[in-house]
């Protein structure tokens, strides 16, 4: 990447490429320092202050933790809180803020803990509850948060309640779920959630003698939402997690909540919307709590209600799901439309930016197996507008497992790769799921001093966003060019103002703006020169952001 546009780099170590009038200047003049890894002291203080106070989450960074694939503390080959806690400074030296851990319920795992079989508690495996207070002590003690997932949909068939429900149709828990003679209701509209989980969303208990309803896996129920002691029940397991600590909730399918007859209302249908709200208000009741909704893929405008009565953030699935097309020729419409819809989200609402999770494939393998472009990715992730959301591993480029326990989703929830040889580091015993390929290379401990590793380069691009409230909170708009292959935006507030320009191009790129933002311009990341002419260069591969005073 440091050999830009085929020029012969100099030695000098001139890092401002100032264009104060007239052409542009090349880019690779003279080559940039590498940039840091760890930000600033000064940066450091900045970042305290913003994620102190109830806007914390709109500053900090996320890492989504597969607690069961992380760090396994006692051999058994399945990762555990304990684990987790001894790989916290990691998480915090990487510039981690706060953590959102995959479903720690007990469970049968027939959907990877998303069948939850008690809400209360937390699986032995995982170490207990007492575990779980451990690690909400030593994250806090680092100032990082911890956000536990609330699987409210569904509950698994193992879960007490489903239990009570089977046995006839009159027990106290009969209602629990939504039961019907026949396999479909009228008052019913939608099937199962995705082919994933099968063709019927009906399956007939033969204790009770009926249909349950399931949007998802037949071992996972749906609770019915219309019965007012299933809303008391889980907000009651809710305030159970916020008196344990936890600073807030990720809330799995939440849109799904209510069941209806109109086949338009599958999703965030008013009564799941006031349930919602609920949640909400018992949140609120707790100081510097916050939550993020998984939307449906489409637009989360629906989640955030006016801003501050529903959620703190919703995933923005519309890039970060799809940024792999983004290096076709369709190149930048994505974020164009994904900057579009978060620019019409109320006052107060915060994205949630990603580009992988346990439900997709690697970021690696999106990015069709081309580091450079889950770096740019990343970039763009990391730049916007929003609240970050990293996968573990994605850091260090963790590659697709080919080994099935759950189901195909299992080749993003390999066990994390710490260390070269046996069991890398994450476990001394048979890991309850194979890694993945090139577990050695990706190691946290190869790549932790190479400067050109996916690691460093992390390190480097957290490092640089750190304390700076315009990357979380500053305005954003796309900046138009006359190519396609380069993602453009502007990010400013009242303090900074920055042009990222991200390429989608394997070749160099010689682009103009379509209006130039006025101001000096000095390369502070990555490498590429603006002219005062609105010329833009990149190198092959490359990306720049450009400071404009
Ligand atoms: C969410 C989870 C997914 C799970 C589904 C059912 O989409 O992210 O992993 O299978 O809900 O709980």
């Amino acid at each position: 990447m440091r050999a830009l546009l085929g020029r012969a780099v100099a030695a000098s170590s001139v890092v401002v490429l100032v264009v104060a009038c007239g052409g542009a200047d090349e880019p690779g003049a003279s080559p940039r320092p590498r940039p840091p890894t760890r930000p600033s002291p000064e940066q450091g203080a900045a970042a305290d202050r913003l994620l102190t106070g109830p806007d914390w989450y709109r500053h900090a960074v996320f890492y989504e933790v597969n607690v069961r694939s992380f760090q396994d503390s006692d051999g058994d080959g399945i990762g555990d809180l304990p684990g987790l806690v001894s790989r916290l400074d990691y998480l915090k030296d990487l510039g981690v803020d706060a953590l959102w851990l995959m479903p720690i319920n007990p469970s049968p795992f027939k959907d990877s803990g998303y069948d939850v079989a008690d809400y209360g508690d937390v699986d032995k495996v995982y170490g207990g509850k007492p575990a779980f207070d451990v690690l909400v002590r030593e994250a806090h003690a680092r100032k990082m948060r911890v956000m536990v997932d609330l699987v409210l949909n569904h509950t698994s068939d193992q879960h007490p309640w489903f239990q009570e429900s089977r046995k006839d149709k009159t027990n106290p828990k009969a209602d629990y779920y939504v039961w019907s003679d026949t396999d479909g209701r009228s008052d019913v509209a939608c099937g199962t959630y995705s082919a994933q989980f099968g063709t019927s969303a009906w399956a007939k208990d033969d204790q009770r003698g009926q249909y349950y309803y399931h949007r998802f896996y037949p071992g996972q129920p749906d609770l019915n939402y219309k019965n007012p002691a299933v809303v008391s029940a889980v907000l009651d397991a809710a305030k159970g997690w916020l008196d344990s600590g936890a600073d807030g909730f990720r809330c799995d399918v939440i849109g799904l909540l209510v069941e209806t007859a109109d086949p338009e209302q599958c999703s965030m249908a008013p009564e799941t919307q006031a349930i919602i709200r609920k949640l909400r208000a018992l949140l609120d009741t707790y100081p510097d709590r916050a939550m993020v909704a998984e939307p449906l893929l489409g637009d989360a405008r629906a989640y955030y209600g006016s801003g501050r009565d529903m959620f703190h953030m919703a995933f923005d699935f519309s890039y970060g799901y799809f940024w792999g097309v983004a290096f076709s020729a369709r190149s930048r419409k994505l974020v164009d439309v994904s900057m579009a819809q978060s620019a019409a989200f109320p006052e107060g609402a915060q994205n949630a930016l990603v580009i992988g999770s346990h439900d997709v494939q690697r970021a690696f393998t999106v990015a069709s197996g081309h580091e450079w472009r889950q770096r740019r990715a990343a970039e763009i992730q990391l730049l916007r507008r929003g609240t970050p959301f990293v996968y573990y591993g994605e850091e260090v480029g963790l590659r697709p497992g080919a080994g099935v326990v759950v189901d195909s989703r299992d080749s993003a929830r390999t066990p994390m790769t710490w260390a070269r040889g046996p069991g890398h580091g994450f476990t001394k015993g048979t890991p309850w799921l194979a890694f993945g390929p090139m577990a050695d290379e990706t190691s946290v401990e190869a790549e932790d001093r190479d400067p050109e590793s996916m690691l460093t380069f992390y390190r480097s691009l957290l490092a640089f966003r750190r304390g700076r409230a315009v990357w979380s909170t500053g305005a954003e708009r796309v900046v138009g060019l006359d190519t396609g292959s380069v993602v453009a935006f502007l990010r400013e507030d009242g303090a900074e103002r920055y042009l990222v320009a991200v390429s989608l191009s394997e070749e160099e790129v010689d682009a103009a703006l379509v209006e130039r933002p006025a101001g000096v311009a000095e390369v502070v990341w990555g490498d590429g020169a603006l002219g005062a002419d609105g010329r833009l260069k990149l190198p092959a591969r490359g990306s720049a952001v450009f400071r404009l005073r």
